[in-house]
C-alpha cells in the first residue's frame, strides 16, 4: 500500500480549459479571471470578490486595505497554518495568539476576550479542517469592539454555518486554492466580500496597485482608443493576481466543488463508523459531515509519534496539523499562554483524505488503526 494523504482531482476539463487559453495565447490576468471570480461571487453568494495567487496574499491583501497603525494587534488562533499569523506581521501588525477549545479547535471565544486589549483592531477566525469557527459569538464580540473580521475559510468552501455561508460571517473572506484544498487552481485564493469599494481597492492592490487590468489595456474602449497605455499609481500595490491558466483549472474544479465535498464527507462518515468500535484513538474533531465541509481528518491518540510510525511502516501518509504557533520559533516573540492548544496538538494525526481515495484505502486505514490500538495502547 502507498496510501496519499492529500491528492488534487484533475481530469480532462481542466486540461481543455488549459487549452483553450492556450489558442487564445492569453494566460496571464485575463478574462478569465473575471469569469473565474463571477462564478465564484455568484457559488458563495457574495457581492464581489478578487482572485489572487494564494490565500497568504488573499490575507495579507485583506488586512492592509484597513491602513492600521502600525503596532496594533490582531487576535489569530493558536493552531492554524503560518499563513494567518503572517498576514499581521506582513501589514506591521502583532499577532495575538489566542488558545482553541479543545473540543473542536477553532478559536476559544473566552480567551479571545480574555486577550483582546484596546490597541486589537481585527480578529482572523480560522475554520480548523472545515471545523466552523463559533461565528456568531466571535461577529458578536466583534461589532461591540470595533474589530474588522478577517475570516480565513482555507480549510473550507461552501459549508454554512447556523443559515449563513462561511466566509460571509466577516467583513472579508479568504479562500484557497492551493493544490491540496478543497478544490485547486494548483496555487491561488480569492477574497470576498459584500463591500464594492474595499474589493475595488483590492482589485487593484492585487495588480501592483495599477488602476486598470493588463487586457482591458488590450481591449480598451472608443473613448480611450489611444490613451490604452496609459495607467496611474495611486496605492501601494503588490503581484498577487491570480493568472488565466490557474483560472481555467479553478473554473472547472468550482463546477466539481459539490460532488468533491460529497465525496470527502462520505469517506469522513466511513472512517467515523469505522473508529466506533475503538476507544483509544478518537476523531479528531466533532465532525459533522453531513452539515459541514471538511477539508482535513485525522484522529487523536495518546502515543502520537508511535502511530505515526507505525502508519508509515504500513504505506499510510500521516500529517500533524498544526504546531502551535506561539511554539514555532518565529512567532515565540509574540507568545502568550495557550495551554490547551499545547496540550491537545501532541495527540493529532492526520489522516489521509481526498476524492481519490478509495473504500479499500479506508479500510485498510482502520484495520491498521484497530490493530495499532489492540497492540500498542
Ligand atoms: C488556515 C490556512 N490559512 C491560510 C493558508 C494559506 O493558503 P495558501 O497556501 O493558498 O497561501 C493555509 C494553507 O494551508 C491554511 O491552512
Amino acid at each position: 500500500m502507498n496510501i496519499r494523504l492529500f491528492a488534487p482531482y484533475l481530469g480532462d476539463e481542466e486540461l481543455n480549459e488549459i487549452r483553450d487559453s492556450f489558442s487564445k495565447s492569453w494566460i496571464g490576468l485575463g478574462q478569465k479571471v473575471s469569469a473565474f471570480e463571477k462564478a465564484f461571487e455568484k457559488y458563495i453568494g457574495c457581492r464581489k470578490s478578487v482572485a489572487v495567487n494564494s490565500a497568504t496574499a488573499a490575507l495579507h491583501l485583506a488586512l492592509s486595505v484597513y491602513r492600521f497603525k502600525a503596532g496594533s494587534k490582531v487576535l489569530v488562533p493558536d493552531i492554524t497554518f503560518a499563513s494567518t499569523a503572517f498576514a499581521p506581521v506582513y501589514n506591521s501588525l502583532e499577532p495575538v495568539f489566542v488558545d482553541v477549545y479543545s473540543h473542536d479547535v477553532t478559536m476559544s471565544v473566552e480567551d479571545m476576550e480574555k486577550k483582546y486589549s484596546k490597541d486589537c483592531v481585527a480578529v482572523m477566525p480560522v475554520h480548523y479542517g472545515g471545523q466552523p469557527a463559533h461565528m456568531d459569538r466571535i461577529s458578536e464580540f466583534a461589532k461591540n469592539k470595533n474589530l474588522k473580521v478577517i475570516e480565513d475559510c482555507a480549510h473550507t468552501i461552501g459549508a454554512t454555518y447556523k443559515d449563513r455561508k462561511l466566509g460571509l460571517w466577516g467583513d472579508i473572506g479568504c479562500y484557497s486554492f492551493e493544490e491540496k484544498k478543497a478544490m485547486t487552481t494548483g496555487d491561488g485564493g480569492m477574497i470576498c466580500s459584500d463591500d464594492d469599494a474595499l474589493i475595488n481597492e483590492l482589485s487593484s492592490k492585487r495588480w501592483l496597485g495599477i488602476d486598470k487590468e493588463s487586457w482591458k489595456i488590450a481591449n480598451p474602449d472608443e473613448e480611450n482608443e489611444y490613451r490604452h497605455w496609459y495607467y496611474d499609481i495611486d496605492d501601494l500595490g503588490f503581484k498577487y493576481n491570480m493568472n488565466d491558466l490557474s483560472a481555467s483549472i479553478g473554473l472547472v474544479q468550482l463546477k466539481k466543488l459539490d460532488s468533491m465535498n460529497r465525496k470527502r464527507s462520505a469517506i469522513i462518515r466511513m472512517y467515523l463508523d469505522g473508529l466506533r468500535g475503538l476507544k483509544k484513538i478518537r476523531p479528531i474533531l466533532p465532525f459533522e459531515p453531513e452539515i459541514f465541509s471538511y477539508w482535513l481528518f485525522g484522529v487523536r491518540c495518546a502515543k502520537r509519534d508511535d502511530l505515526i510510525k507505525f502508519l508509515k511502516d504500513s504505506g499510510i501518509a500521516t500529517g500533524v496539523h498544526y504546531v502551535p504557533l506561539n511554539m514555532v520559533n518565529y512567532f515565540r516573540k509574540w507568545n502568550s499562554a495557550c495551554p490547551i492548544a499545547e496540550r491537545i496538538w501532541k495527540e493529532f494525526v492526520t489522516l489521509p483524505l481526498h476524492v481519490q481515495l478509495k473504500d479499500e484505502e479506508v479500510y485498510f486505514v482502520l484495520k491498521k488503526l484497530s490493530e495499532f490500538e489492540k497492540n500498542h495502547l
